[in-house]
């Protein structure tokens, strides 16, 4: 500790100086007052030094000036008074005090292992949205219970129906769909945009309906909509010149620039390999779920490098099944609202 003295007290140290000097100083005002004790307005000495004077009333409201003692603290010559606090803020206190044993034993306040003290007025803020939530679903109840009778064809007649759908729809969407097909619905690479004409598996409400409801190549619906295209290189169906010439011949069906020369190979190895699927021109199937290759529409992409990862791969993309995971009411105002987006038939 040497060390730690010397460096803030030595007056070897500069840094000490102002420090020092100020000390001296206090020392020099002290020995001043205690030379020459300070006179109260009787010309008596005090007994110590002046302190502060504050006015105050008694209890018959009386007013008198009293000299404030002083609580013997000193900083640069600045003293601390004993002043009381103002009654203002000790009564404000105390009534913080109050109001925090009230709330303590009266709303759930301590926490304890498993949840928290109960209160006794009984406030409990999850039972609380539990019910709020439940206000709304009597309140939906109704026009939900309309929503599933109603054939789905006739949806969009009743103005009553068509509102509803667009609006929980839309709200449906955002929750479970956006995900995937974007919050606008416009898609992405592997996730197709639903605002379009161009349907995988068709675009009436019932065609939408059903794929909401089972899912594409979902393994845990039985119904899923389902069907695979074959890894073409992966397992060693097509040799890689074989899958060059017919990803030329997709880019030439697309309309895309390509190499004729291999495009032409590529009609036979497409003939033999793809129309079954895709159909003898290419325009998909949707029975199948294949895409139409020939118009301006790509789910994954019309780059060369991604129709030979789709031909040689597969694509096999996966929709989840909601059946299940949402009420048939809200499967159907989905359905409704993503068939009003645009696109539907
Ligand atoms: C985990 C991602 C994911 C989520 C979440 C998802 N989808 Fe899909 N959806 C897909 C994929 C992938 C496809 C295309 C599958 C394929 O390749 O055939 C698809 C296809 C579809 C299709 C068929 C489009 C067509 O052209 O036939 C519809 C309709 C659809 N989704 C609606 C919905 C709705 C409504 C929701 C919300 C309830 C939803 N999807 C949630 C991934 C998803
Ligand atoms: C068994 C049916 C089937 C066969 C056979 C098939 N496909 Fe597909 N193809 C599909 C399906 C289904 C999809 C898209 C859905 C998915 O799986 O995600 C698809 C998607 C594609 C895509 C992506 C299209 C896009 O919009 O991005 C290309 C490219 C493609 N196929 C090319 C071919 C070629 C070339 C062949 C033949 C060598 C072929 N397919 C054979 C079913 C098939």
């Amino acid at each position: 500790m040497a060390d730690t003295d010397d460096e803030h007290t030595s007056p070897q140290n500069p840094d000490n100086r102002i420090e020092l000097e100020r000390q001296a100083a206090d020392k020099a005002h002290e020995a001043q007052i205690a030379a020459h004790p300070p006179e109260g307005p009787d010309g008596k000495p005090l007994h110590r030094p002046v302190g502060s004077t504050r006015v105050v009333r008694d209890r018959k409201g009386v007013r008198k000036v009293i000299e404030v003692p002083s609580t013997g603290h000193s900083w640069d010559g600045i003293e601390e008074y004993d002043n009381p606090l103002p009654r203002w803020w000790l009564w404000s206190f105390y009534a913080t005090i109050v109001w925090g044993l009230f709330y303590l034993v009266a709303y759930p306040a301590i926490p304890l292992i498993s949840g928290a003290t109960k209160g006794l007025l009984g406030q409990n803020y999850r039972s609380d949205v539990a019910a709020e939530i439940q206000r709304f679903a009597d309140a939906n109840a109704p026009i939900q219970a309309k929503l599933v009778e109603t054939p789905l064809d006739q949806i969009a007649a009743d103005p009553e129906l068509a509102n509803y759908t667009a609006n929980a729809g839309a709200a449906i969407f955002r929750t479970w769909c956006a995900q995937c097909h974007g919050s606008g619905a416009g898609g992405a690479s592997g996730y197709p945009t639903l605002l379009d004409n161009d349907w995988l598996w068709g675009g009436t409400l019932d065609d939408i309906h059903t794929t909401i409801q089972h899912g594409i190549r979902d393994p845990k619906d039985e119904d899923t909509r389902y069907s695979e295209m074959p890894k073409f290189g992966a397992d060693q169906l097509l040799d890689n010149t074989q899958i060059r010439q017919v990803v030329n011949y997709v880019l030439e069906l697309g309309g895309k620039p390509h190499d004729a020369a291999l495009a032409a190979e590529g009609a036979t190895v497409f003939a033999d390999n793809c129309t079954s699927c895709h159909g003898e021109d290419g325009t998909g199937d949707r029975s199948q779920g294949a895409p139409n290759l020939t118009d301006a529409v790509w789910l994954y992409g019309s780059d060369p490098a991604t129709i030979t990862r789709i031909v040689h791969d597969g694509p096999f993309g996966v929709m989840p099944a909601w059946n299940g995971r949402l009420s048939e009411a809200d499967i159907r105002a989905v359905a409704s609202y993503v068939h009003g987006l645009g696109g539907g038939e």
